[in-house]
């Protein structure tokens, strides 16, 4: 029998229009430019403002986008993985909230949870789905809202996190050697108190007093991420770059997750890559979370040809992290 893989058939993305600057941040914290872009990278990042907006009106724009370049309607998806941190809700899904309103009346879906590593964490579900044969369109989303979650008088944390959303449709290639080829994923939840958000869950749920001290939004130790992330997210990509006899000459693009540009070029050093093959976009959209690496894919599609090696990395909260090896299946 031939072998089913999942490509990559599409790819959709929006960011809000609103810009939060490093020199916005200036007036509400205790920083300033040249800390936030020597330390992070970061110049500025996109904020989703409007009464009521949330992570599934940007999802909206991005699958929209996304139905229309591959020329499908939304009943035309079978799955829906929304991968987020910042739901519209803790319940219902935004899967469910997605798929009514862009009226996807065929498709199952849920949310995925795995903080920044929750888009590769996705991927991976999506393609096992495709490849047992049964499923033809599957979407998978990533983004988050995290202006919804930070705390704007912290500045360990404000200065890093944006807004941002993309996706990308898997379908069933019977092409030999393209599509999603190899992952490399991992939890460990001995990290969990370094990077998370203290209440607001069933262990503390929401009370005045976890509100008066701001328990709701982000908290992370910054420099023991940092540690871990840094190594993290260069053994994943180098493991899975020796498992699949790449060598720095074979790999086209590194789509690494954007939460600090030391990290990034860490894990560029360690494959041996050139800056040149290294996505990059902290500098205008900051960490997005989920919605990271699909952006990525989205503001590179043109560049990007049929056949190109792409090692996908990521590290976040939880501990959650890995790496994904594709082979690119089209031409734009
Ligand atoms: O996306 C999921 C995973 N997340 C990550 O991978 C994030 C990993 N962590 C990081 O990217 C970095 O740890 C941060 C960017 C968050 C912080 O950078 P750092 O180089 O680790 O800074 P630090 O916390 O060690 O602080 C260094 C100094 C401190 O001052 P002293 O004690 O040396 O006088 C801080 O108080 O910089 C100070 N500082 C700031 N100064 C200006 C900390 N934050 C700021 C700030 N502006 N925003």
């Amino acid at each position: 029998m031939t072998k089913i893989s999942a490509a990559i058939t599409a790819v959709g993305g929006y960011v809000p229009p609103d810009v939060l600057t490093n020199l916005d941040l200036e007036k509400m914290v205790d920083t300033n430019d040249e800390w936030i872009l020597s330390r992070t990278g970061i110049k500025e990042r996109r904020i989703l403002k409007g009464e009521g907006l949330a992570t599934s009106d940007m999802a909206v724009e991005a699958v929209n986008e996304l139905l229309r370049k591959r020329g499908i309607t939304a009943n035309d998806l079978d799955l829906i993985i929304f991968c987020t941190v910042t739901g519209d809700k803790i319940f219902p899904s935004s899967a469910c909230i997605l798929a009514d309103k862009i009226g996807a009346k065929n498709a199952f879906g849920y949310d995925l949870s795995a903080a920044c590593s929750g888009f590769l964490f996705g991927l991976e579900t999506a393609t096992r789905f495709i490849e047992c044969g049964r499923y033809k369109n599957v979407l998978v989303v990533g983004g988050d809202k995290m202006s919804s979650i930070i705390d704007y008088t912290d500045r360990n944390t404000c200065i890093i996190f944006g807004d941002g959303l993309g996706c990308v449709l898997l379908e069933p290639t019977e092409e030999e050697n393209i599509g999603v080829i190899d992952s490399v994923l991992k939890i460990d939840g001995s990290g969990r108190n370094f990077l998370y958000q203290k209440a607001g869950g069933s262990q503390y749920p929401p009370t005045h007093e976890t509100i008066d001290a701001r328990e709701h939004f982000v908290y992370q130790d910054g420099k023991t991420v940092f540690k871990f992330a840094v190594t993290g997210m260069a053994d994943v990509s180098a493991q899975i770059m020796e498992r699949n006899n790449l060598t720095a000459d074979d790999i086209a693009w590194l789509v690494p997750h954007q939460a600090n540009l030391r990290i990034i070029d860490a894990t560029a050093e360690r494959m041996g890559l050139g800056k040149d093959k290294v996505m990059i976009n902290i500098d205008h959209f900051g960490n997005t979370t989920n919605g990271t690496l699909p952006l990525l894919l989205w503001e590179w599609e043109k560049k990007l040809k049929k056949g190109d090696n792409l090692v996908l990395a990521a590290f976040g909260g939880g501990f959650t992290w890995g790496a994904i090896y594709i082979k690119w299946a089209y031409n734009s």
